[in-house]
């Protein structure tokens, strides 16, 4: 045996690690660590060719590893429903305490508006000083003040006092602000970014060029209208089952009455896809301007899909905003946050019975969880002409987690 280096020459000679009950030694085990860290750290090739690329591997989507990996490399770098502007006018409030993906990212995180303007601004609702957490109570009509030794910021996040600091060295400096969020506002939904990759604007800028045609600013919230889901199921799992039309005709039997399926389409852009429902006969479909790139068409839906879990799904009547919210490798929270425009055209064609819907998507995502664990499913093919947009998500969630 090799004594360590630096060990006197009497020390008594280490004794030999005695290892677990399966007679591995203490080496064995590290070696072993390590080598499943690589194996669940190596994700696969995606080809960029869906002619030839194989999906991501079944293993995926029950790799706890990766899934506590998707939190940072993924969530924390993209932008999550927060919600309504609405709320500020509710209860007068200028600072509302929020959290950022409950259940995944848990940050805890400030709505602040300034009396003097409409500024909007997302701050960590953590105290600067010691990491209290600054809640409701805490606001008032100009400051935030910490409820455990006084220190004072105002709406901006800028620290203004602290009691009893006299004598501290270089304070306060700029770590004793607030940390800002980012903060994407498309009418008065409201989502936020602890480190925005791409901006709000780029993440966006196909969805609002294509839909400028609506008003959004007449889409009421109507949280009466409003579901909250939970699934048995990876947060990927269910974005998969988003991104394809193709399983219409075998899950959904109403909404493949209202869709024309042979003419459903998927277009993708950057960091986002969109689903075009072409209405069958006698559906409400948008009026669309003469300018539209769909003029002409009879468009009952149109489902967009921002990296990685916002989905908003346009109807003739308003907008279902779903925001898919992970809680583990195999549990995911899904918000319904329903905009209405039209009401009187609520509950015909493609935008109705959506809780249904659901329902039917969630009974063959769960089965699909569980199929993907099995030891003789590795991994499938794309349909090349159905699954564009499950391809595209698969090769920027890789992206995402290898950088
Ligand atoms: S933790 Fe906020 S003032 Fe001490
Ligand atoms: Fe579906």
């Amino acid at each position: 045996m090799v004594l360590p280096s630096g060990l006197p020459a009497q020390h008594p000679t280490p004794k030999a690690p005695t290892g677990d009950a399966r007679g591995l030694r203490p080496e064995h085990i590290a070696i072993a660590r390590r080598y499943h860290r690589t194996m669940s750290q190596s994700l696969p090739e995606i080809n960029a060719r869906i002619e030839v690329a194989q999906t991501l591997p079944g293993s995926f989507y029950q790799d706890e590893e990766l899934y506590e990996r998707s939190l940072d490399a993924v969530h924390a770098r993209s932008w999550h429903w927060l919600g309504d502007a609405s709320q500020f006018k509710a209860n007068g409030a200028v600072a509302l305490p929020q959290t950022l993906l409950p259940g995944a990212l848990d940050e805890p995180v400030l709505l602040t508006r300034e009396a003097s303007r409409d500024k909007l601004r997302c701050l960590s609702a953590v105290c600067t000083h010691r990491g209290n957490l600054l809640s409701q109570q805490t606001a008032d009509a100009k400051h935030i003040v910490c409820n455990y030794h006084g220190r004072r910021f105002d709406l901006q996040g800028r620290m203004l006092s602290m009691p009893e600091f006299e004598g501290a060295e270089d304070f306060p400096s700029a770590g004793d602000d607030l940390s800002s969020l980012g903060l994407g506002r498309l009418a008065s939904m409201l989502f936020g970014s602890l480190r925005p990759a791409p901006a709000f604007e780029e993440l966006t800028a196909e969805m609002r060029a294509r839909i400028g045609f609506l008003p959004l600013e007449e889409f009421t919230p109507a949280p009466e209208l409003d579901r909250d889901y939970e699934v048995n199921a990876h947060w990927a799992l269910y974005v998969d089952n988003f991104l394809e039309g193709y399983h219409i005709p075998f899950v959904h039997p109403a909404l493949s009455r209202a869709l024309d399926y042979r003419n459903y389409r998927t277009e993708l852009f950057r960091w986002s896809n969109l689903q075009v429902g072409i209405a069958n006969d006698g559906e409400p479909v948008f009026e669309l301007p003469a300018d539209s790139p769909d003029a002409g068409q009879r468009i009952g839906g149109y489902y967009f899909w921002l990296f990685p879990t916002t989905m908003f799904n346009f109807y003739p009547w308003g907008l279902s905003l779903n925001a898919v919210q992970p809680l583990g490798p195999a549990r995911t929270r899904v918000l319904f946050r329903t905009y209405v425009w039209k009401r009187e055209l609520m509950e015909q064609g493609a935008g109705s019975g959506l809780d249904q819907v659901q329902r039917e998507d969630e009974a063959v995502v769960e089965a699909v969880q569980i199929g993907t664990k099995s030891r003789l499913y590795t991994r499938g093919r794309y349909s090349p002409t159905r699954e564009q947009g499950v391809h595209q998500f698969h090769r920027l969630l890789c992206d995402y987690l290898r950088t």
